[in-house]
């Protein structure tokens, strides 16, 4: 793993936006893997400024995002799929028949499971994933303990998480206790991976990533064994290593 450390938040925007837009513009089909939470926000502003300045084009880009909560209309402002539209895609070139985002509120969660899966397979292998982090070391909703050969699958999200994203939600009753996430599974076949670590409060996670075995009770750790993963994050979230 690759490790690039900035000052600050701005810079870590600054920086994953040159990346990202740098494998964008290399590339003659991209397919992009997204995150949601507060982390990749700024790189998103980023990414809108540059193609303001006509820097970088998403008409041929395919996108899927990591995750979305269980039982949440896309309509919900909590919603991911709100949350992508609302800080970029309404903001840029693409094509929603370019963007997948897991349903939430499929019928049959199984299944959606499985589609979601099979259209990624069908986009040919992902080719720069962007993730955060969660403080307890989780990658999209993949909780400690998530076996590393998980697909696609509904999650239980953690009381950690539920607490943590609260933040987004009117009471912590609101918070979904599932999403579908991508497994790590078919996030480690990404052929390359963008983490992004920003504030004190990741910093204990950071820090365990660096240190840990490769194990499943830190989900994170399963990055070691990829051979393309670049870290950008900020001095905050460097502060314990
Ligand atoms: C959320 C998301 C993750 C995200 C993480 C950190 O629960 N499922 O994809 O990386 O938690 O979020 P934030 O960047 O807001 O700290």
């Amino acid at each position: 793993m690759k490790i690039i450390q900035v000052k600050d938040y701005d810079a870590l925007s600054e920086r994953a936006c040159s990346f990202l837009v740098e494998r964008i513009n290399e590339l003659e089909n991209p397919v992009l893997g997204l995150a949601t939470g507060s982390t990749p926000e700024g790189l998103y502003k980023q990414i809108i400024k540059k193609y303001n300045q006509g820097k970088v084009s998403f008409q041929q880009v395919k996108t899927f995002n990591l995750d979305e909560y269980v039982g949440i209309e896309r309509t919900d402002p909590n919603s991911y799929y709100y949350f992508m539209k609302d800080k970029l895609f309404d903001h840029i070139d693409i094509s929603l028949d370019n963007v997948q985002i897991p349903n939430g509120i499929a019928p049959d969660l199984r299944q959606e499971c499985e589609e979601y899966e099979e259209a990624i397979q069908a986009a040919g292998e992902i080719d720069i994933q962007v993730l955060g982090i969660g403080a307890n070391g989780h990658i999209g909703f993949n909780e400690p303990r998530t076996s590393f050969t998980s697909r696609t699958q509904v999650a239980d999200l953690e009381a950690s998480t539920i607490e943590a994203n609260s933040r987004f939600f009117h009471s912590i009753e609101e918070v979904p206790t599932q999403a579908i996430s991508m497994g790590i599974e078919t996030i480690m076949e990404s052929k390359e991976i963008l983490l992004l670590i920003s504030g004190e409060n990741k910093a204990e996670a950071l820090a365990t990533l660096l240190t840990c075995d490769v194990t499943e009770e830190v989900p994170a750790s399963v990055l070691k064994k990829h051979s393309n993963v670049t870290i950008i994050a900020d001095e905050a979230a460097c502060s314990v290593m």
